[in-house]
């Protein structure tokens, strides 16, 4: 669904990405595990439109897709949910959802999709009407996914869900993303904390200063303690 080939990209004169390569495909759930600094959201932000591919190309069912916009890859059903959340904080819960829904690429069904992102993560239920900068850290991260899938991608890609959340804040998301997953989204995950990426990929790539390192075929207890030895080795804080 998604192959990414020999990917060059960075920013001014600092090349981040060298000649990356990896794919995913439909129905998988992906993880990319690698320490600050590597380049994860680089990839993301290649991946989606914001950065400039600058070598290389990124196929998305059977498009290439490497130099179009955030907006345009939006409509062919790609969603970012971004590092760091970016919601509208002043906006309310419910105005941060409908504003997705609006940029969607086709008519949907509001009532139904809200019904749909709810029952997957019901903490925002009582929140509709709160403004989104009054949300614990948890609550914005679920708020900043459902953003995400309220407008029925196809693929989303999550940069560092469990960034600055406490582990059991961290389960409940992970939950929700597996479930996501289970239910016929792609998702391409991100992510410095292995432990709780491993509980939910169905297999991984590990990079390092831009490259892919290792790649994994099926998670069993070998390839978890492969996984281990190569992540661990590195500099991982
Ligand atoms: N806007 C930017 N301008 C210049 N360098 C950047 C910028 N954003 C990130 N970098 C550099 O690119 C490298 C990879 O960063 P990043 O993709 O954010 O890594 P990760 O998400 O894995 O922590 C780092 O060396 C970082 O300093
Ligand atoms: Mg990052």
């Amino acid at each position: 669904m998604l192959e990414i080939k020999n990917l060059v990209s960075g920013y001014g004169d600092i090349v981040v990405l060298h000649q990356l390569s990896l794919h995913v495909n439909q129905g998988e759930i992906v993880g990319i595990l690698g320490a600050n600094g590597v380049g994860k959201t680089t990839l993301l932000k290649t991946i989606s439109g914001l950065l400039k591919t600058r070598e290389g190309t990124i196929t998305y069912s059977e498009r290439e897709i490497q130099n179009i916009s955030p907006y345009k890859e939006l409509g062919l059903g790609i969603a970012h949910v971004p590092q760091g959340r970016h919601i509208f904080s002043k906006m309310t819960v419910l105005e941060n959802l409908q504003i997705s829904l609006d940029n969607a690429r086709k008519k949907l069904n509001e009532k139904q999709r809200l019904e749909y992102v709810l029952s997957l993560f019901p903490e925002l239920k009582d929140r509709l009407n709160q403004a989104g900068g009054t949300l614990s850290g948890g609550e914005q991260q679920m708020l900043a996914i459902s953003r995400a899938l309220i407008a029925d991608p196809t693929l989303i890609l999550l940069d560092e869900p469990s960034m600055g959340l406490a582990p059991i804040v961290v389960q409940n998301v992970f939950q929700a993303i597996k479930r996501i997953s289970d239910s016929g989204t792609t998702i391409l995950l991100v992510e410095q904390n292995a432990v709780a990426a491993l509980d939910i990929v169905k297999r991984l790539y590990v990079m390092d200063m831009g490259r892919i390192v290792y790649e994994s075929q099926q998670i069993d207890e070998k390839e978890l303690e492969k996984i281990k030895e190569v992540y661990l080795g590195m500099d991982v804080s």
